[in-house]
C-alpha cells in the first residue's frame, strides 16, 4: 500500500511525511514542484529511507500524475501542494490561480482517470483528501460564534478565492463523478519548518537579526493557531476515519491577536536568549501599513472532527509556541539556507513600501 502526497516539501507537507514515515510503514510518494517554499532540506532525514520517494513535478502535469497513482497503485492522495502566503497572493495572483485552481483541477482529472480503472474494492476504499484552509470562510465580526463546516464561503483574498475554488472543484468531483474526497479546512499552522516569510517565523528571525518586528495594522487581528503536528495527527485521522464527501475543520480553540503572538515570542525569546543589552525583544516591535482587505478574526469549530472521529489537539499555544521558539534557535542552520536572494527580494516586494 502507498499514498501519495502533494507539496510534501513545504511546511506542513514536510511534517506530514515525517511523522508519517515515523509513526507506520507505508510507503509515501511525495510529489512537489520545488517552489521557493518548498525546501529537500525539510526532508533530509529520509535520505536513502526506502519507503519515501521523492518527485520533483507540478501537480498541474496530469500525464505525470497519471503515471506515478498508476506505478505506485496509490490508494490515497493528500493534495497539500498550493501557494499559500496571502501576501504573495495580492502582489502576484496568477500562480495562485495556476497551482491552486488549474494544478488541482489537473490533479482531480488524474485522480478520477485512476480511480475509475480500479476494481470496485479498491475503488471503494480509495480516498482523495484536500488540505484547505479556513480563509475561505471570510472574516468574523468580534461576537461571531467560530467557523463551522456550515459557514458561508466568503473568500476574501487571492489566495483564499483560489483555495475556496479548489474546494468546490473537489466538492464537485464527489458529486458528480462519485469521487471518494474528504476535505479538511484548518486554522493558521506554526512550528519547525515554517518558511520565514509567515509572521511566527518571521518575527523570530528578525528579532535575533535585530530587525523590526511588523505588526500589520493594530495588530488587534485575531488567527487560531495550531501547531503543525496536531494538523498532521487531524489529517492522519481524517484518513482513515473519515466520511466520504464531508468536511472537516480543523482548529486549536487558540484564538490569538498578533500583536499578543508576537509580545508571547519575545516573552520566550527574552528568557531563551536575551538580547545583548538586556532589553527585551518587545523593543523591535513597528507597527506598518495595514495589508489591503485584511481578514479581521479567523476562528474555527473543531468540533465535528472530535464528537465523530475523537481527535484532540496535544499542544496548547503555550506549549507548542515555545517548542516553536526552541526549534528555531537550534535550527539557524536551516533558517541561513533559505534566506536566499529570492527571499531578500521579497521582502523588499512586501516592506518598502509598508512605512
Ligand atoms: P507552503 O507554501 O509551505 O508549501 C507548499 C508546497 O507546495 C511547497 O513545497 C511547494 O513547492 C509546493 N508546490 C507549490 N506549487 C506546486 C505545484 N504546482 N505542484 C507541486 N507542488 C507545488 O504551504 P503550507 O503552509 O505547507 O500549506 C500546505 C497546504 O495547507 C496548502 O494547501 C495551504 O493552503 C493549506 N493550509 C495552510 C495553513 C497554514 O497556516 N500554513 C493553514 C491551513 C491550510
Ligand atoms: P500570515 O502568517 O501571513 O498568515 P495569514 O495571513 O494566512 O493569516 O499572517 C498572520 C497574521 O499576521 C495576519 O493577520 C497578518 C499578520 N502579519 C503581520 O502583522 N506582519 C507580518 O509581517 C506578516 C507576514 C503577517
Amino acid at each position: 500500500m502507498t499514498i501519495l502526497v502533494t507539496g510534501g516539501a513545504g511546511f506542513i507537507g514536510s511534517n506530514f511525511v515525517l511523522d508519517w514515515l515515523a509513526a507506520n510503514d507505508e510507503a509515501l510518494v511525495n510529489v512537489d514542484k520545488l517552489t521557493y517554499a518548498g525546501n529537500p532540506e525539510n526532508l533530509a532525514s529520509l535520505q536513502g529511507d526506502p519507503r519515501h520517494l521523492f518527485v520533483q513535478a507540478d501537480i498541474g502535469d496530469f500525464a505525470r500524475l497519471s503515471a506515478l497513482l498508476h506505478d505506485h497503485a496509490i490508494r490515497a492522495v493528500v493534495n497539500f501542494a498550493a501557494e499559500s502566503h496571502v501576501d504573495r497572493s495580492i502582489h502576484g495572483p496568477e500562480d495562485f490561480i495556476q497551482t491552486n485552481i488549474v494544478g488541482s483541477f489537473r490533479l482531480l482529472e488524474a485522480v478520477r482517470g485512476y480511480w475509475h480503472e480500479l476494481p470496485q474494492d479498491a475503488k471503494l476504499a480509495f480516498r482523495f483528501l484536500h488540505v484547505s484552509t479556513d480563509e475561505v470562510y471570510g472574516s468574523l465580526e468580534k461576537t461571531d460564534p467560530p467557523f463551522t463546516e456550515r459557514n458561508q464561503y466568503q473568500p476574501n483574498s487571492p489566495y483564499s478565492a483560489s483555495k475556496a475554488a479548489s474546494d468546490h472543484l473537489v466538492r464537485a468531483y464527489h458529486h458528480t463523478y462519485g469521487l471518494p474526497v474528504l476535505t479538511t479546512n484548518c486554522s493558521n499552522n506554526y512550528g519547525p519548518y515554517h518558511f520565514p516569510e509567515k509572521l511566527i517565523p518571521l518575527c523570530i528571525q528578525n528579532a535575533l537579526a535585530g530587525k523590526p518586528l511588523p505588526i500589520y495594522g493594530d495588530g488587534r487581528q485575531i488567527r487560531d493557531w495550531l501547531y503543525v503536528k496536531d494538523h498532521c495527527s487531524a489529517i492522519r485521522t481524517v484518513l482513515a476515519k473519515g466520511k466520504v464527501g464531508e468536511i472537516y475543520n480543523i482548529g486549536g480553540w487558540n484564538e490569538k491577536a498578533n500583536l499578543d503572538v508576537v509580545h508571547t515570542l519575545c516573552r520566550i525569546l527574552d528568557e531563551l536568549q536575551p538580547r545583548p543589552d538586556g532589553l527585551s525583544y518587545a523593543k523591535q516591535i513597528t507597527f506598518v501599513t495595514d495589508r489591503p482587505g485584511h481578514d479581521r478574526r479567523y476562528a474555527i469549530d473543531a468540533g465535528k472532527l472530535q464528537r465523530e472521529l475523537g481527535w484532540q489537539p496535544a499542544e496548547t499555544f503555550e506549549t507548542g509556541i515555545r517548542k516553536t521558539v526552541g526549534w528555531y534557535l537550534e535550527h539557524q542552520d536551516w533558517v541561513q539556507n533559505v534566506l536566499s536572494g529570492d527571499y531578500q527580494s521579497w521582502l523588499e516586494k512586501n516592506y518598502a513600501g509598508r512605512g
